[in-house]
């Protein structure tokens, strides 16, 4: 192979690659370095079978430039630059100079809360691994995802997956990792959407304003590790009531660090507050049901198979419930 050749990598062959989004148990809220994508905590999430992204990514030298289509439409300025930076990355770590055509197709549901980002960025991780030659380990294939979208680290393998957070300012610490596989604890997830509304603050403005300005963070950052080892060990296990406890304080924890924030940020609506008692009272009722919530007024809650046909109904019952959506743990990535 010639110099020029090998600079141009394997051409005009499609690589595709899927992964499932995942749910944050633990959550992830403030980076310690923006550009590699290091959090400030440790954070714990499940995989989910029903949403994910599939990939492809073909080296074509005759491009013009990079082209990004998400499901069939060439991608905005915005989502294609985000998509763009991360391939120079990979042109950089590579030594491929060749422009690139990337094909997202997406299985995530628009506005409903979920991180479409985590999905598509591990299987973008994974399909660029195969293009451009990397040889990256699975490890090493969570960084590099990290490095698109951070949370895209727990979307590599399926189950619950751990993300360190690191100590090393080079980022080489900071990892996804499986602690369980999807069919070891067969949980149910049921996604409860709300509002569809795109939001205001996107999640990544909202961390760096909390970390900034919230006098409550210093609070979040010494009670988030003791939250972590205590879901480790309830996962371990197989401890429903524990984790589910856990899930809901951390999850207010984490947004309330987000109301001290100067102006404050509030992703929850009026929904929100009328599911999460609805919840409660459930669980007086016998239940066993868990909220958590994201960067946005729409709810995952936690369940089990015997109790979910019951909440579901309750749930359904409310005005203010647009969908219901039931998800399991699931895969990540996968070479297709
Ligand atoms: O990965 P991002 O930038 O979409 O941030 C995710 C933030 C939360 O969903 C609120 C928490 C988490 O750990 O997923």
């Amino acid at each position: 192979m010639k110099t020029s050749d090998r600079a141009l990598g394997v051409q005009n062959q499609t690589y595709w690659a899927q992964a499932g989004t995942n749910i944050a148990l633990i959550k992830y809220w403030g980076k310690r370095d923006e550009v590699l994508k290091l959090p400030f905590n440790s954070s714990l999430s499940i995989t989910l079978d029903r949403f994910y992204t599939q990939m492809g990514v073909t080296l074509d030298e005759t491009l013009p430039y990079d082209q990004v289509f998400i499901n069939g439409t060439q991608a905005d300025q915005e989502k294609g630059q985000r998509l763009v930076n991360f391939l120079n990355l990979v042109r950089d770590l590579s030594g491929i100079r060749s422009r690139v055509r990337v094909e997202s197709l997406s299985h995530v549901p628009i506005g409903a809360g979920f991180a479409s980002s985590a999905s598509a960025f591990a299987a973008l991780a994974g399909a660029v691994n195969e293009a451009f030659k990397l040889g990256l380990t699975l490890k090493e294939v969570t960084m590099l995802a990290r490095q698109g979208s951070g949370s895209a680290a727990r979307s590599i393998y399926g189950g619950f997956n751990v993300w360190h957070k690191g100590e090393r300012t080079d980022g080489t610490d900071s990892y996804g990792e499986q602690i369980l596989e999807a069919k070891a604890w067969p949980l149910c997830i049921l996604s409860v959407v709300v509002s569809t509304k795109q939001k205001e603050i996107s999640s990544s403005e909202g961390m760096k304003r909390t970390v900034l300005t919230s006098p409550l963070y210093e609070a979040w950052l010494k009670q988030v590790p003791k939250d972590f080892q205590m879901a480790l060990r309830a996962i371990e296990n197989r401890d429903f009531e524990a984790l589910g406890n856990l899930i809901e304080a951390n999850a207010m924890l984490m947004h309330a660090t987000m109301l001290g924030a100067r102006p404050p940020i509030l992703y929850m609506n009026e929904s929100t507050l009328s599911i999460w008692s609805c919840v409660q009272n459930l669980r007086k009722a016998g239940y066993m049901v868990y909220a958590t919530i994201d960067a946005g007024p729409n709810l995952k809650l936690l369940t089990r198979e015997c109790d979910r046909e019951q909440i579901e109904k309750s749930l359904m019952a409310m005005e203010c419930v647009k969908e219901i959506m039931v998800c399991r743990p699931g895969k990540g990535l996968i070479l297709l």
